[in-house]
């Protein structure tokens, strides 16, 4: 038992030297201590990086709902297992007890059922942060079905390429959804998309905004009567280890969008164990991580982690700035919660704001505060100590990817010493490594590299959805026998780890990974556009923003620049979403090039974050006569 829980520093040591050591052994212990399965396993782990493969507890049977939802009931069946707050607070909080989610999630399986849905299916969800959303993603669980979730802030063009990647036959969607003051079409965005998807048979949608829509016939069905009429009993579909559980898009640097599959049994452990570890979870807590379950820190740290504890998880359906920009704090009164997992541009955010915002709230229930998706910066951090954590409450600065599962390195609150800025040090089981140029491991303390992991932990994803190629790729060539993470970090005097960022062309805007090529793409797709680069460039609230260098074709020339710039970022929301917008725009008429016709971001990265003075040489370079042009007009 002593394993699952660490409570002081040495003890963190000992176990993290236990977990290295003999990471079967020590993985065994967990999984058999604390989670529920129909068949052990009967090999801990098999594993090989250059194929790459990863198995663990092989062979096991399980279902992740059993272990989120069946096995709480005896114990916790009135405990609120989901807390519904909707954007409106005028609107009534929901308690959703564990009970009543087994409920839920029972009749949302059997109507799934009732269209065809069957173990291995994919199931696109689009849906709001509305309790469906959870219940959607636990009753695909429960059937083996694949769900596939696709952030609700997403274009018809994103979805689209999306469903048809992974084949989804089915698609579960709302009438719409609030965004503070805003309604948003969800349904007509799915309309439109589905025009490109002709392997979707059926619609299932939720009530929310109660708009009117169109509903096609024979393809939309509503959600709600066909759970009216649901049987509120599921028989768990038994689920082998390694049957995929969901896929998650991620972008890359390059082409589409990586659907990252990620398996049942490791990702339950290893979701769980770092839930109940990083934000050190007692059985009365209430636990509210501000993330949207589109992206994987809802997965991870709304959904499955926190249910697979028997916790109580937030589920915020608003925005941090409507009614006013006190709303999360009010929140964090009115629920009492106690721990508190945001993303650094959310902070930036508020910061801005009056602190009257934040006194008007009582928030001595707080005990941890969370950070992840972005490097925090050292005002951000202090800002947060301060004024939230009131100088008592540790900050996790938390650092994963969509494609690790769980988080891998970050401090143990109330167990590791935090210094602001660094995510200190590997959580249990982890083990980085940082490699410089030639290839090789620096060994010892105060070294910067790109930061790489050695060996498997349990829920690294598995492989990219049809694509296992690009995934050895992307992830397992550059290190030879290494996960490379794409993102540099230093190590310093006392082998702290601080990430220092990406590595290659995924800018993270406003805690979002974009990858350059798809906007690029975007933009020249404009017919007056016949080139573009895009970089990122340091903003006050969003981290990074996009600066955007365009070259025209004649035929562009004459047309009003203003307008231009719209048109290219109206396209860009259309093919992408609202999030890969350009903050600027800067017309040119070449960009600077290496003799083999590769873009020289490094110098667009420099005259956009305005550091000219050290562009480096640019003599070797096919135009340098444009570098000055560029930057006499930059923006
Ligand atoms: O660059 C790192 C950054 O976000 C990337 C992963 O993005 P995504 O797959 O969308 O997952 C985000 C939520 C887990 C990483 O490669 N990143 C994430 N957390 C941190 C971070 N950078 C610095 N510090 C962090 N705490």
């Amino acid at each position: 038992m002593s394993n699952y829980h660490i409570k002081h520093l040495e003890e963190y040591f000992q176990v993290y030297r236990k977990s290295v050591r003999n990471p079967e052994g020590f993985w065994e212990e967990i999984a058999e201590e604390h989670f529920l399965w129909r068949k052990k396993w009967d090999n801990v782990l098999s594993w090989n990086f250059s194929k790459p493969e990863v198995k663990w507890f092989e062979n096991a049977k399980l279902n992740i709902t059993e272990n989120c939802i069946d096995r709480h009931l005896a114990t916790r069946g009135d405990k609120t297992a989901i807390l519904f707050e909707p954007n409106n607070p005028i609107e009534e909080a929901q308690h959703i007890t564990y009970r009543e989610l087994h409920q839920r999630v029972c009749k949302m399986a059997n109507v799934l059922k009732g269209n065809g849905v069957k173990k291995g299916d994919r199931v696109c969800i689009y849906l709001p942060m509305i309790p469906e959303l959870v219940v959607s993603l636990l009753a695909c669980a429960r059937i083996g079905a694949i769900h596939s979730v696709i952030f609700a802030g997403f274009s018809a063009n994103a979805i689209a390429s999306r469903i048809n990647d992974s084949d989804c036959k089915i698609v579960l969607t709302s009438d719409g959804s609030f965004r503070g003051k805003k309604s948003i079409d969800l349904k007509g965005i799915v309309d439109v998309a589905l025009d490109y998807c002709p392997g979707v048979k059926t619609v299932l949608v939720a009530k929310r905004t109660n708009a009117e829509i169109e509903m096609k016939a024979g393809r939309d069905k509503w959600l709600q009567p066909l759970l009216d009429n649901a049987y509120g009993d599921c028989v768990p579909e038994i689920m082998d280890a390694e049957d995929p559980l969901f896929i998650l898009y991620t972008s890359g640097s390059t082409g589409k969008p990586k659907g990252m599959v990620h398996t049942c049994a490791g990702y339950m452990v290893y979701t769980a164990y770092t839930f109940k570890n990083i934000f050190q979870y007692k059985e009365d807590d209430v636990y509210w991580c501000t993330a949207d379950i589109g992206w994987i820190t809802g997965h991870s740290y709304i959904v499955y982690g926190p249910l697979a504890n028997g916790a109580t998880t937030v589920m915020f359906e608003g925005v941090p700035s409507y009614p006013d920009y006190g709303r999360f704090w009010e929140v964090v009164e009115k629920h009492k919660v106690t721990q508190f997992y945001t993303a650094p541009t959310a902070i930036r955010a508020l910061a801005k704001e009056n602190l009257e915002f934040v006194e008007k709230y009582d928030l001595s229930s707080l005990k941890v505060l969370g950070s992840v998706g972005e490097p925090i910066n050292e005002e951000a951090w202090h800002w947060y100590n301060h004024n939230i954590g009131k100088n008592k409450n540790p900050i996790v600065d938390t650092w994963w990817q969509t494609e690790t599962g769980g988080i891998m390195i970050s401090p143990i609150p109330y167990v590791t010493p935090t210094t602001p800025t660094y995510a200190t040090l590997p959580f249990i089981g982890i083990q980085p490594a940082l490699m410089n140029e030639s290839g090789e491991e620096l060994i010892g303390n105060q070294v910067e590299g790109h930061l790489c992991i050695k060996f498997p932990w349990p829920s690294i994803a598995r492989t990219i959805w049809g694509d296992h190629k690009r995934y050895r790729e992307t992830y397992f060539l550059t290190y030879k026998d290494k996960y490379f993470t794409g993102d540099g970090a230093l190590r310093d005097g006392v082998g702290y780890y601080r990430i220092t960022g990406r590595v290659d062309d995924v800018i993270i805007v406003s805690g979002h990974n974009l990858g350059t090529a798809p906007i690029e793409d975007s933009i020249n797709e404009h017919p007056a556009v016949a080139e573009s680069a895009i970089v990122g460039f340091s903003h006050s609230v969003k981290g990074n923003a996009l600066y955007g260098y365009v070259i025209l074709k004649e035929v562009g020339e004459s047309r009003d620049r203003d307008n231009l710039r719209r048109e290219i970022n109206q396209q860009i929301t259309e093919h992408i979403g609202p999030i890969a917008k350009l903050d600027k725009i800067q017309f040119v008429s070449g960009l600077p090039k290496t003799r083999s016709g590769k873009i020289m971001r490094r110098i667009l990265r420099k005259i956009a974050s305005k550091d000219i003075n050290n562009l480096g040489d640019i003599s070797t370079l096919l135009n340098p006569e444009v570098v000055q042009e560029i930057i006499d007009n930059a923006l």
